[in-house]
């Protein structure tokens, strides 16, 4: 006899049940097709404005055919662990071609962005470290900074004299707690899973109280150097670092659209002796003259210590990376745990970062085409009356605050088959509703013409 499922798991029914209520769950549609912006979503053909994929590598001819031919040839799986297997001449071949696309000494790739970022900092970072974070950077790195056992302080968004504040030591206490959006437009683009205070957008304080409390809670780095997963060699590695300092934001923010400080950002790390961190997640492909990310842009390529990014945006693929000196890297290659014990990226999804790469190198028209198609949205959307907030790329956030404004725009969108994603309370805090539109190079001025058709009478 099957035991039912609200028997069984009774507080996961319960909780789940409130979120329903709360409106606090993801629709999670069945998205079964795509062509050019064109998606099949639970059987509706919609015009999309959900995909990363900005400069349409995902779909692109050459892409497809090298993860078909290379799965054919090689088979599609890794098997096991890279600790155990090694790389592939694919991984091998995307990790340089990676360091080479970004102008960097050497680059590691993971099997995702998230997990590129919970093999970065607690392999650097850790008990006696001190870490500003702002609280708009994505989830991951949240929760990669949580994991190191670092003090961190998730500093207002945006707000680098708060970064330099908490490394100094002073301020500690400024976080305005992790994942919360107190600082302004931008904030994690994913709320708390757990039933915490955090998912009615007042953060669950963790962050602040890491920061304010240090880290005394934390458990030492262990020292076996067991390889087998159950040792911790990145503690032990990271233990000889001492009291390192490391200030963390986003190249872009997917919460609002808008850059991270850059330039303030590698003045503070300068004065307080910090490592500059910059997740380009959104960057990448997509800013500098040669596509290598918000660093390029800036004009601060030797001043970002470390890059993250992943292939599942601009990058039209997916995989995680980490950039930079070639120690770094080789220390995560040897330290990091989402490195070694876990499975690759199969070969085939190499393949198709590497023509993905090849691709981004050689048709800087994409990222031009990209750019037209960007502006005239924004100055259309702006002269239309929609407050865009800081918005600065492709990913474009249409701000309405009050969320019932929000909730209408999006219900209007849906009846013109127009696919976006409304972002709305508990998710964000009360009075910062706003429906994100992720504009590609498949967009044709058609579509963007039907766009602000299904927009009009929404403007806030
Ligand atoms: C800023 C940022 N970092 C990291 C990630 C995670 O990347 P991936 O989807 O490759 O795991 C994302 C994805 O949404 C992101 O927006």
């Amino acid at each position: 006899m099957t035991i039912p499922d609200v028997e069984r798991w009774p507080e996961l029914a319960t909780r789940l049940a409130e979120a329903r209520a709360a409106g606090a769950t993801f629709p999670l549609p069945v998205v079964e097709r795509i062509v050019g912006a064109h998606a099949v979503v639970d059987g509706r053909e919609l015009l999309t404005f959900c995909t990363n994929d900005y400069l349409g590598l995902g779909q692109h001819p050459e892409v497809r055919r090298a993860a078909a031919e290379t799965a054919e040839r090689y088979g599609w799986s890794t098997a096991a662990a890279r600790g155990l297997t090694g790389n592939s001449p694919w991984h091998r071949d995307l990790e340089a071609a990676l360091a080479d696309f970004l102008g960097v000494e050497d680059a590691a790739c993971f099997t995702g962005g998230y997990l590129g970022n919970l093999g970065l900092i607690p392999t650097l970072a850790g008990p006696g470290s001190t870490i500003a974070v702002d609280e708009g950077c994505h989830a991951s790195m949240l929760d990669a900074c949580r994991l190191s056992g670092a003090a961190w302080t998730a500093t207002p968004h945006g707000d680098v004299a708060a970064m330099e504040r908490a490394l100094a030591g002073r301020g500690a206490a400024a976080g305005a707690g992790e994942e919360g959006e107190a600082g302004g437009k931008g904030g994690s683009d994913l709320p708390s899973p757990r039933p915490s205070p955090a998912a009615a957008g007042e953060g669950d304080g963790a962050g602040g109280a890491a920061g304010a409390q240090g880290s005394a809670g934390n458990p030492p780095p262990r020292t076996s150097p067991a390889a087998t997963g159950e040792g911790d060699r990145a503690g032990a590695t990271r233990a000889a670092a001492g009291a390192d300092r490391w200030l963390i934001t986003d190249g872009g923010f997917a919460g609002g659209g808008d850059r991270g400080p850059l330039r303030e950002a590698a003045a503070a790390a300068r004065r307080t002796g910090a490592r500059l961190i910059v997740d380009d997640a959104h960057g990448f492909g997509v800013y500098g003259a040669l596509g290598r990310g918000m660093a390029e842009h800036a004009g601060l390529q030797a001043e970002v210590d470390v890059r993250v990014g992943t292939l599942s945006k601009a990058g039209g693929s997916v995989g995680g990376f980490v950039a930079g000196a070639h120690t770094l890297i080789e220390t995560l290659r040897q330290r990091s745990k989402p490195y070694l014990f876990t499975a690759g990226l199969p070969p085939a999804v190499c393949a198709a970062g590497l023509a993905a790469l090849r691709v981004l190198a050689r048709e800087p028209e994409r990222r031009r085409r990209l750019w037209e198609i960007t502006r005239a949205a924004h100055d259309r959307l702006r002269a239309l009356g929609f407050d865009l907030g800081a918005t600065s790329g492709p990913l474009t956030v249409l701000w309405f605050g009050d969320a019932d404004r929000a909730r209408a725009a999006a219900a209007q969108l849906d009846a013109h088959a127009i696919h976006a994603f409304p972002m709305l309370p508990p998710f964000v805090p009360a009075g910062k509703a706003r429906i994100r539109l992720a504009l590609t190079l498949h967009h044709t001025p058609a579509d963007l013409e039907r766009l602000y058709a299904a927009l009009a009478g929404c403007v806030r």
